[in-house]
């Protein structure tokens, strides 16, 4: 079958439907329940400081592209940019349960993504490739260079790869679209972290994934043996410089010395064959580097609280329950859409060389001085005629808002029922000041099928941002991968697989449980 076939077929059989789930396990099955942590036994161990408590960077400032200098590249810097990325955040606990929350979100907390950082060597730290543990904030060699280092100055690469089985234990055959969900998360929260240390993120979009895989050591099967395979995502070029070219990182990492075997997260597995079919129709070749798509360049509106860079980073929580009364001006609601649109030089759409295909049809709740309503936020004005043609033709594609923020109204009515309904009946989508649907073009899988995951990422890029929006804007918000797709197009009068909506995502006035405790990530009174 050839590979957009395959890849429309698995998107088709991982909906969600009113009347069937998508396929999964059916029942949660704890004695497997995948270790979070991904350790490399054998690996020298770096600990790293942390740092993040002394950053004095505004978040303003951060999601307006006006970055600080550059701080050196150290072992320091380094550790903020984990810390502030990819690191916990905090310990939950309830009745002697505790579990680690991260900077970044993931479906289910189930944290498919794993880190690596690449570098020629810095002070106190040798040149090689380490994976990141975020449990104990350390970094473990798993290659050293072997003479000479690749050209890696003024800067890191950053590595990500997903492990399936983390998800797939619990959502069964969707779970590739929440991995693919997580790693887009994880892209933004590193460009975030990055732009609060003054440095730069550039996606190394020409690498194929087997040269991700060959860098980070994936491709090593006599080290995984019995092991969780990790897929390769992306490489990201972080700091001042002038990213190193690809060739000469994989010939490093050839000839590279490697330790450490990886621990095996489950005794025991399911296999997803389905998962396995679109993990190889979506294999990416090299491809020449795209250029940056220009973006706009108005300002943003400063947020409604000015809070620290590193505070929204890690204060970054999901709801859990909204008051169903909390309602945010205007103002504030147009502030959380402008930087969804791509900035050059800007977190987190310096990390994205791909022109924006993810548009959001939204459910507005409760916005003070905005209708409640069915309306569409365009990321790319040459999208409008194409979603106005796909799209219901009764609806009013009426402009609202500032001239520059391409918002639609297209239906003034009460949309909280229909909102929950589309989110699997989740009280969530009701009970926030809006809701939304990301809506894709399926149009570039025909040429390239490897973009199946990018537009999953460019949705958790998106997602990333509003999380961190919301907290600057004093409200909360809520990733939504349980959704009833087709509901959701039919909603909106999209027939066929031309637009697909492939993310939801809600904010408002959050309700804490109070059954829970919150203990901090790192030190003597975090739990182990
Ligand atoms: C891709 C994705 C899908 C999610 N889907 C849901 C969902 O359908 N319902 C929900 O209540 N939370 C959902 N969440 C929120 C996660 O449960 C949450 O991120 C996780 O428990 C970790 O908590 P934290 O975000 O506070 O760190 C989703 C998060 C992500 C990243």
């Amino acid at each position: 079958m050839d590979d957009h076939r395959a890849i429309l077929e698995y998107h088709e059989r991982s909906k969600h439907q009113l009347r069937r789930y998508a396929p999964g396990p059916g029942y949660l099955d704890w004695a497997n329940q995948p270790d979070p942590f991904r350790t490399y036994e054998g690996a020298p161990r770096e600990p790293l400081p942390l740092a993040a408590d002394g950053m004095t960077v505004r978040f303003a400032d951060v999601r307006a592209g006006r970055l600080p200098a550059a701080a050196p590249v150290d072992r320091e810097a380094i550790g903020v940019m984990l810390e502030l990325s990819l690191a916990l955040s905090a310990w939950k606990s309830f009745r002697g349960t505790s579990w680690a929350l991260r900077c970044n979100p993931s479906s289910g907390n189930l944290h498919p993504t794993e880190g690596y950082v690449v570098t020629a060597g810095l002070p106190g730290l040798d040149g090689g490739v380490y994976h990141y543990i975020s449990r104990d904030h350390v970094l473990e060699r798993r290659a050293l260079w072997h003479t000479p280092a690749p050209p890696i100055e003024n800067g890191v690469v950053v590595g990500l790869a997903s492990i399936y089985w983390r998800e797939a234990w619990k959502y069964g055959m969707r779970a590739f679209r929440y991995c693919q969900h997580d790693c887009g998360h994880a892209i933004a929260a590193v460009s975030y972290a990055a732009a609060s240390l003054g440095w730069q993120t550039r996606m190394l979009d020409a690498a194929a994934d087997e040269d991700v895989a060959a860098l980070l050591g994936l491709d090593r099967e006599a080290d995984y043996g019995v092991a969780e395979r990790e897929r390769p995502d992306c490489l990201l070029w972080v700091g001042a410089g002038e990213p190193p070219a690809i060739d000469a990182l994989v010939a490093a990492a050839h000839t590279a010395h490697w330790a450490g075997k990886p621990n095996r997260l489950s005794t025991e597995h399911v296999q997803w064959p389905d998962i396995e079919l679109v993990h190889d129709a979506t294999r990416k070749p090299r491809t020449p580097p795209s250029r940056s798509p220009a973006g706009i360049a108005v300002e943003v509106a400063t947020p409604r609280l000015d809070l620290g860079a590193s505070t929204v980073f890690r204060q970054r929580r999901s709801a859990v329950d909204f008051d169903a009364v909390t309602s945010i001006p205007a103002e504030v609601f147009y502030a959380m859409l402008e930087p969804l649109l791509p900035r050059p030089g800007t977190p987190p759409w310096n990390a994205w060389p791909w022109p924006a295909q993810v548009h959001l049809g939204l459910f507005v709740h409760r916005v003070e001085g905005l209708e409640a309503g069915l309306y569409v936020f365009l990321r790319e004005d040459a999208a409008l005629e194409p979603l106005q043609r796909a799209m219901r033709p009764e609806w009013l594609w009426r402009k609202v808002g500032p001239a520059h923020l391409p918002l639609y109204l297209l239906l003034a009515h009460d949309t909280r029922d229909t909102a929950k309904v589309i989110c699997c009946h989740q009280d969530i989508a009701a009970d926030s000041c809006f809701a939304l649907g990301m809506l894709a073009g399926f149009e570039s899988l025909v040429e390239s099928p490897w973009c199946y995951c990018r537009l999953y990422w460019e949705c958790g890029v998106v997602g990333q941002t509003l999380y961190l929006e919301a907290e600057a804007a004093g409200i909360r918000a809520t990733g939504i991968g349980c959704f009833f797709d087709d509901e959701m197009h039919r909603l909106l009068g999209l027939q066929g697989q031309a637009w697909q909506s492939l993310y939801h995502f809600t904010a408002g006035g959050a309700v804490d449980d109070p059954r829970l405790t919150t203990l901090p990530p790192y030190g003597p009174h975090a739990p182990r």
